[in-house]
């Protein structure tokens, strides 16, 4: 990967932008609008947000003021919890298009599994998956996908899929990796894609990561978006701060050598934002 411009491809073959700005906790209004167009400035193509994320209205408007034609960006929205089933995901998703103001989504995906071991959880991802596929073979969204999956969810859901999710979106930083699910995503072809991918800042202040950055002359930030590249995962650093939405981005000068890669993937689980699938 080169530039913002550079893509992943899916198992469908649809291109994927390598870097996208996360929206979680961004509120809806001014300051999504602000952060989405001062990422476009910045050459984002790829705008992540979610009904539960309660912004998807500002991101709407700033898609349509942003200057860039919609064909050029890659905008990704998530099905809400209390919407699972397939019907109720069939009218989340016409809610989702009418916030977003759009005529076809690029990604839509479930935002949680239902935990194991809960009744009836295996079926009831199945059928949201279901209204998923539905929409796909309409041809609203260009790719679908699934979030926080583990392997037994991507198993189950696999086993009675009639298309593979194409994406996992999961929280991953070099403070927490989950090797076993982004193992099993590269054996399926699944893009692993990182949420707080700076560990919703925790990252920042990790005196390894600091020297390791240092050494390259980047900030701990850039580092941690740059792994997850390295790594062929698709990094979403979220921030609402021009100047950081540019810093996040700025990571195609340099290239993490081999021995602080190791180091990288071999630290100690400090990551954890606390939020499990199960
Ligand atoms: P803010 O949005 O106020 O700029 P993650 O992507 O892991 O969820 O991390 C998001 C958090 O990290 C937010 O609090 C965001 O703050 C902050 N952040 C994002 N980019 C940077 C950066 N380059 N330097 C310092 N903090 C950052």
């Amino acid at each position: 990967m080169k530039s913002l411009n550079d893509c992943y491809t899916l198992r469908n073959g649809y291109k994927i932008p390598c870097v996208g700005l996360g929206t979680w906790q961004t509120p809806d209004g001014d300051v999504v609008i602000q952060a989405v167009k001062a990422a476009v400035n910045a050459g984002y193509k790829l705008i992540d947000t979610a009904a539960g994320y309660g912004n998807e209205k500002g991101v709407g408007d700033a898609i349509k003021e942003c200057g860039v034609s919609r064909e050029d960006l890659f905008i990704i929205s998530k099905l809400r919890n209390a919407e699972r089933s397939y019907d109720r995901a069939l009218r989340a998703f016409d809610k989702t298009m009418e916030e977003l103001q759009l005529e076809y989504l690029d990604l839509y995906m479930i935002h949680w599994p239902i935990k194991k071991g809960t009744e009836g959880w295996e079926e009831t991802n199945l059928d949201t998956w279901k209204a998923l596929e539905k929409i796909y073979n309409d041809g609203r969204v260009k790719s679908i996908g699934v979030c926080n999956f583990l392997t037994h969810h991507l198993k189950s859901l696999i086993d009675g899929a009639e298309v593979v999710p194409m994406v996992d979106q999961i929280e991953f930083n070099p403070g927490y990796m989950q090797k076993d699910t982004v193992a099993f995503c590269r054996e399926n072809e699944i893009l692993v894609q990182a949420w707080s991918p700076l560990g919703t800042g925790r990252m920042l202040s990790n005196e390894e990561l600091i020297s390791i950055a240092g050494k390259y002359n980047k900030s701990v930030a850039q580092l941690c978006v740059r792994w997850c590249i390295q790594n062929g995962v698709l990094p979403l650093p979220k921030s609402v701060t021009p100047s950081r939405i540019e810093e996040n981005a700025n990571v195609f000068d340099f290239s993490i050598s081999e021995a602080d890669m190791a180091t990288l993937c071999s630290m100690p689980e400090f990551g954890i934002s606390g939020f499990f699938p199960d």
